[in-house]
């Protein structure tokens, strides 16, 4: 135990010793990715580098003018559907209109290819942005020529590989999701027998059937990649690269994992010595709140408020649902605070207050906060558990059904089903959520002490990998090979047929010795009886 502060500020020290003023090239993705990518690029200006980012004309999260960055927009005609509101909830609500039918295989394939083709039309537009700046000779010898350290990407969309493999710069991933679905499985061992793959809603615990479900869920990831995500970009490659390169392989080749999760919340797997994990850097200590919120926050009283929101991309969640819910909250004795657009419910509760925006880090930390209603985002879940504060879960899409079943199983969350949601049973659950006796919010005290227990900040291995990156030229000695074999090389399918051959052989020369010694002797045998 001695040693350990030692540690600590020998990590601190050479954390903050920083590499003079580098020159970051930011591909980013768009929408709620964008928000923690911002995060991470504050702290690099901050730290004295310079930061281009690339952005699309259509792109409204990211904007054009900035004190921590200079950007280089894209034109493009339409906007990646992820960042168009109408479009997400038009999506959200097919989703819903979906699950209501859950258990069929209609539902399945319905809900799947709703999904499926979102995704494809997102990878589409930022392929063609990607085109759109490769065709532009003037602009792609303007970035070679601003001689850049190393390219920042989120590779959920892999436009960031692409361009680090085409300008030869080191690559630095700031990740949790790639085309092939969640970051672990393109690089490190994953057996499906305990480590749970994205949309099969299982734990590190699996019996039979849910081991069966992993891989059927593994096959549809697979299926996911080959057919949806990754056909716009292998053709981009085809087209630009003439030496047959591969997307996946390009992703594989990142000099660090920048990986936004921590084992507080994620279940414990292999990983690789490339990786870092940086979930929760996203989170601050809290700042106080605007006066007219802290006022409505203060009048809550020792009953604590509940706060509420679906993120940034879903403002609400339609009229019936969002009727319900409310006459949930007004039956609570706490205050209410909800991050809703759109028009007001008509039974809002006097205890509801309802806001077009919520300074979502500064409400959780409010010492009067008793519980958070939330999709199931990671940003929002790492802000619960970095304040402590246990949760009730509406999951809608994508990650976010996963992402609850972490949640319950830490024993820090109610879940509720956003189809069947009835006043009654939501109340029941909110409450068990807010009740001292019940063990939600002592697990969610638990959770939040082991994530703030450890020797380096987030934030802090974020920037000191960046840099070293920066420093070294790149990081090929914490990378693996295991990406340039082919698959029988990897799984040793070769050295098992080889000693599988062997072994029979040997097996066969002994029997054909023995047959032989036998006829021998018995040979002697008949010659010395005659
Ligand atoms: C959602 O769909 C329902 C029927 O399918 C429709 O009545 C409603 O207006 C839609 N809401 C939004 C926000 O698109
Ligand atoms: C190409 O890039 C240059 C430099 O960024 C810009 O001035 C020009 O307008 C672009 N050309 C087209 C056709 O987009
Ligand atoms: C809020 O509503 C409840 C019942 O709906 C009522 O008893 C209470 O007086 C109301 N409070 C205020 C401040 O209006």
């Amino acid at each position: 135990m001695e040693w350990y502060p030692a540690l600590a500020s020998i990590l601190l020290f050479v954390a903050v010793q920083s590499c003079d003023g580098g020159k970051v090239l930011v591909f980013p993705v768009d929408g709620s990715h964008w928000l923690n990518m911002k995060l991470l690029i504050e702290a690099l200006h901050t730290r004295g580098h310079q930061i281009t980012v690339l952005r699309s004309s259509t792109s409204w999260y990211v904007s054009q003018l900035s004190p921590h960055y200079t950007s280089i927009t894209i034109p493009l005609e339409q906007p990646q559907n992820m960042e168009d509101q109408a479009f997400m909830a038009s999506f959200l609500n097919r989703s819903i209109e979906i699950r209501r039918h859950e258990g069929t295989v209609w539902a399945f394939l319905a809900f799947y290819s709703n999904l499926f083709s979102m995704l494809e039309q997102s990878q589409k537009t930022v392929s063609l942005m990607l085109t759109t700046m490769f065709e532009n000779r003037t602009l792609m010898q303007e970035v070679k020529e601003s001689q850049y350290d190393v390219v920042l990407a989120d590779p959920c969309f892999p436009a960031g590989p692409i361009l680090a493999h085409y300008l030869k710069l080191p690559l630095v991933f700031n990740v949790r999701w790639l085309p092939t679905g969640e970051a672990h499985f393109a690089i490190a061992p994953s057996p499906m027998s305990y480590v749970p793959q994205l949309f099969s809603l299982n734990t590190d615990k699996m019996d039979l059937s849910q081991r069966l479900k992993n891989v059927f869920y593994h096959g549809l990831l697979f299926y996911m990649f080959h057919f949806v995500t990754n056909p716009p970009y292998q053709a981009f490659c085809d087209r630009y690269f003439s030496n047959g390169v591969n997307v996946l392989s390009l992703i594989q080749e990142a000099d660090i994992w920048l990986m936004r999760m921590d084992f507080t919340f994620e279940f414990p797997r292999p990983t690789m010595p490339n990786v870092v994990y940086i979930g929760g850097f996203n989170c601050r200590p809290s700042k106080p709140l605007p006066s007219d919120l802290e006022a409505f926050v203060h009048s809550s009283g020792d009953h604590g408020v509940v706060v509420m929101s679906l993120g940034t991309l879903f403002g609400n969640l339609g009229p019936e649902i969002s009727e319900v819910i409310a006459a949930a909250f007004a039956r609570l004795p706490q205050k209410v605070v909800w991050r809703y657009l759109g028009q007001q419910p008509s039974n809002l509760g006097n205890n509801t207050l309802l806001v077009k925006w919520l300074p979502q880090n500064d409400m959780l930390g409010h010492p009067k906060t008793r519980a958070f209603v939330t999709h199931g985002g990671t940003n929002g879940i790492y802000e619960a558990i970095y304040h402590g504060v246990p949760v009730l879960g509406i999951p809608l899409v994508f990650d976010q059904f996963d992402n609850m079943v972490r949640l319950k199983s830490l024993g820090v969350a109610e879940v509720v089903e956003v189809t069947t949601l009835e006043v009654e049973s939501l109340t029941r659950a909110l409450q068990n959520v807010l009740d001292p006796e019940k063990p939600y919010r002592d697990n969610m005290h638990r959770l939040s002490q082991l994530h703030h227990d450890k020797p380096l900040k987030p934030m802090d291995s974020a920037t000191f990998w960046v840099e070293f990156v920066m420093r070294h030229k790149g990081a090929a000695h914490l990378r693996t090979e295991s990406y340039k074999l082919p698959w029988y090389v990897y799984h040793s399918i070769d050295v098992i047929m080889l000693l599988v051959i062997s072994g029979l052989f040997m097996v066969a020369l002994f029997c054909a010795l023995c047959t032989c010694l036998m006829r021998a002797l018995a040979r002697r045998g008949k010659a010395k009886h005659e």
